[in-house]
C-alpha cells in the first residue's frame, strides 16, 4: 500500500476576502501535495477556515451581520479562491461545524484528564488582530506610545476569569522535542527563534475567554468558551475523525507537515505540540514557517492601498504562471517580491519562450514533417546525452522538492530546458529534412521524449498546462507520475498504438503587460 503523507497549511480567519498571501501558502501546500501523489504517496491535503474568536465577532458585529453569516459568505470565497487556483485538497475544514466542536472538547477533556488545566483569572495584554496574549518585555510602543505587539498590532489590557494550560511545565519536553528532531521547526532560522523563546521560559497560558461565547464550549465550564487557538489547530485532528480511531486517522495521523506562515509558528511550534503531549497523541513531523510575500516589496495593506485580489492576479496572468512564478521566484522560506512586471517577465522567459517554445516546435515539427508519426529510431550520442542531462535536472528536481527548495529545483529544471533547446538549434532537424530524413526523424524522437519528461516532472507546479500537452502528447493519463519517468517501454506502446501527434496548439502563451502595470 502507497505510504501516507498529510499536509495542512493554516485554517483563514474568514474576516475579509482573501488576499495574495493565502494564496501563496495554499499554492505551496497544493504543489507539495501533488508532488508527494507524483512521487507515489498516498496523500491526504487539508485547508479550511479558522472561523471563531473575538476578531471574528467584533468583525460580524461592526459589519451588522452574525458572526455565523459572516463566515458563511467568506469562507465560500476562500474556497472558491482554492477552486480557481487548482487547489488539489482533500478536505475543506470550517471550525464552525459540529465535528469539529466534538474533536476540540475531546482534546480539552485528555489534556484535563492529564491534570494540565485549572481554572484563574487572566490580567495582562491581549492583541485582537494576531488573536494572541503576549508578555509585557515582548512589548514596543508605537508612535502615539499606545503598547504594540511584535507583528506591529494593537494589544489591550485584558483582565477575565479563564482556564489556564500548564504550558509551564512542557518547555523541557519542548526543548527536548526540537534537540532530537532537528527538522521539527523549518527554517533553522525560525528554529532557533523558537528554541530561544522556550528556553526564555514558557508561563502557563490562558485557554479559554468568559468576555463573549462566538467559540466552541469548554465542556463542563458554562460561560467559557475556548480559546480561538486550542479549537483552530485541533482542526488537524478534526479532519482525520479524531477522537474516533478512525482508519484515517490511524493511517495519516501524525502529520507529515503543516504548512504555515512564519508569523504563527509559536502557536505551532510551541503550544500545539504541547496541548498534544498533554492529550497523548503523537507529534507532528514538521511544521514549515514559510516567508511573507511583498508587493513591489512592501507589505500589503488595505491602508497603503497596495492590496492584490489574488483571483485578479489569477485571471490577468493565468492560474499556472502565478504558481509556477511564485514557487520560482521565492526562495521557499524567505520573504518574497511580486509584482505585475515580475510575474510577466518570468512566465515569458521561462514559460513561454523556454519550454512552451521547445513544446510547440517540437510537436510542430513531428506533425508537419512526418505526418505526426511516431517511430522508434537508433539514438545518437548527442540523443543518449541530452536524454541524460534531461534526466539529471529531473533528479535534481525531485530531491530539491523533497527538501521543499521550489525554486532551486525549478532552476535545474530550466537548466535541462535550456539543454533541449541548445540541442534543437545544433542539430537543426528542419535542416535535415532534405539531406537526412532519418536522422531529422531521431532528433525529433528525442525532443519528444525530453518533452515528456520535463512536462512530468514540473507537473505539480504548473498542472492544467502540463496536462494539456501530455494530453496532446498521448500520455495516459495513469501515467504521468514521477514512477514512470525511467520507463521506455511508454513510447514503444504509443508507436504501436499507431499514435499521431496533431498540429499542436501551445499551453504556455506569451503574457503582455496589462496597462494598469505599465502606467
Ligand atoms: N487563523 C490563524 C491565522 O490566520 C491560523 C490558524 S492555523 C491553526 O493566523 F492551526 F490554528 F489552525
Amino acid at each position: 500500500m502507497a505510504e501516507p503523507y498529510y499536509i495542512t497549511t493554516a485554517i483563514h480567519y474568514p474576516n475579509g476576502k482573501p488576499h495574495i498571501g493565502h494564496a501563496y501558502e495554499t499554492i505551496a501546500a497544493d504543489v507539495i501535495a501533488r508532488f508527494q501523489r507524483a512521487r507515489g504517496r498516498e496523500v491526504r491535503f487539508q485547508t479550511g477556515t479558522d472561523e471563531h474568536g473575538l476578531k471574528m465577532a467584533q468583525k460580524a458585529r461592526d459589519l451588522g451581520v452574525t458572526p455565523r453569516e459572516l463566515c458563511d459568505e467568506m469562507s465560500g470565497y476562500f474556497k472558491s479562491l482554492f477552486d480557481t487556483l487548482d487547489i488539489s485538497y482533500d478536505n475543506f475544514i470550517r471550525t464552525t461545524e459540529d465535528r469539529h466542536h466534538a474533536a476540540s472538547q475531546a482534546l480539552w477533556q485528555a489534556m484535563e484528564a492529564n491534570g494540565d488545566l485549572y481554572l484563574d483569572r487572566y490580567e495582562g495584554w491581549y492583541s485582537i488582530r494576531d488573536e494572541a496574549y503576549y508578555d509585557e518585555s515582548e512589548l514596543t510602543d508605537g508612535e502615539g506610545g499606545e503598547k504594540l505587539s511584535p507583528q506591529g498590532t494593537p494589544v489591550e489590557w485584558t483582565v477575565e476569569e479563564s482556564w489556564f494550560f500548564r504550558l509551564s511545565h512542557y518547555a523541557e519536553p519542548l526543548l527536548a522535542l526540537y534537540r532530537d528532531n532537528p527538522d521539527f521547526i523549518r527554517p533553522a532560522s525560525r528554529r532557533n527563534e523558537v528554541v530561544r523563546f522556550v528556553e526564555g521560559g514558557l508561563r502557563d497560558l490562558s485557554v479559554s475567554r468568559s468576555s463573549f461565547d462566538w467559540g466552541v464550549h469548554v465542556p463542563g465550564a458554562d460561560g467559557h468558551v475556548m480559546y480561538v487557538w486550542v479549537d483552530a489547530l485541533t482542526n488537524y485532528l478534526t479532519g482525520l475523525g479524531y477522537p474516533d480511531e478512525t482508519d484515517d486517522f490511524t493511517r495519516f495521523w501524525p502529520a507529515d507537515l503543516h504548512l504555515i506562515g512564519k508569523d504563527i509558528v509559536r502557536f505551532h511550534a510551541v503550544y500545539w505540540p504541547a496541548f498534544l503531549m498533554s492529550a497523548k497523541v503523537p507529534l507532528p513531523r514538521q511544521v514549515f514557517g514559510h516567508g511573507f510575500l511583498l508587493n513591489r516589496g512592501q507589505k500589503e495593506s488595505k491602508s497603503l492601498g497596495n492590496t492584490t485580489d489574488p483571483v485578479d492576479l489569477a485571471d490577468k496572468f493565468g492560474v499556472d504562471p502565478l504558481r509556477y512564478f511564485l514557487m520560482r521566484e521565492i526562495a521557499f522560506g524567505q520573504d518574497g517580491s511580486y509584482s505585475p512586471e515580475a510575474i510577466v517577465t518570468r512566465t515569458n522567459a521561462e514559460l513561454a519562450n523556454s519550454f512552451g517554445n521547445l513544446a510547440q516546435r517540437s510537436l510542430s515539427m513531428i506533425s508537419k514533417n512526418l505526418d505526426g508519426k511516431l517511430s522508434i529510431t537508433p539514438e545518437a550520442d548527442e540523443d543518449l546525452a541530452l536524454l541524460a542531462a534531461v534526466d539529471e535536472g529531473v533528479a535534481t528536481l525531485i530531491e530539491r522538492f523533497e527538501d521543499l527548495d521550489f525554486s532551486t529545483g525549478l532552476d535545474a529544471w530550466m537548466k535541462a530546458v535550456f539543454a533541449c533547446n541548445q540541442y534543437v538549434d545544433e542539430m537543426a532537424p528542419w535542416a535535415l529534412r532534405k539531406s537526412d530524413p532519418d536522422r531529422m526523424t531521431g532528433v525529433l524522437m528525442t525532443l519528444f521524449k525530453c518533452v515528456r519528461k520535463l512536462a512530468i516532472a514540473v507537473r505539480p507546479v504548473v498542472p492544467g498546462s502540463a496536462d494539456r500537452l501530455l494530453d496532446q502528447m498521448g500520455v495516459a493519463a495513469d501515467a504521468r507520475d514521477f514512477g514512470v519517468l525511467a520507463d521506455n517501454t511508454w513510447f514503444a506502446g504509443l508507436v504501436d498504438a499507431g499514435f499521431q501527434v496533431d498540429k499542436p496548439i501551445g499551453v504556455f502563451p506569451r503574457l503582455e503587460l496589462p496597462e494598469e502595470a505599465t502606467a
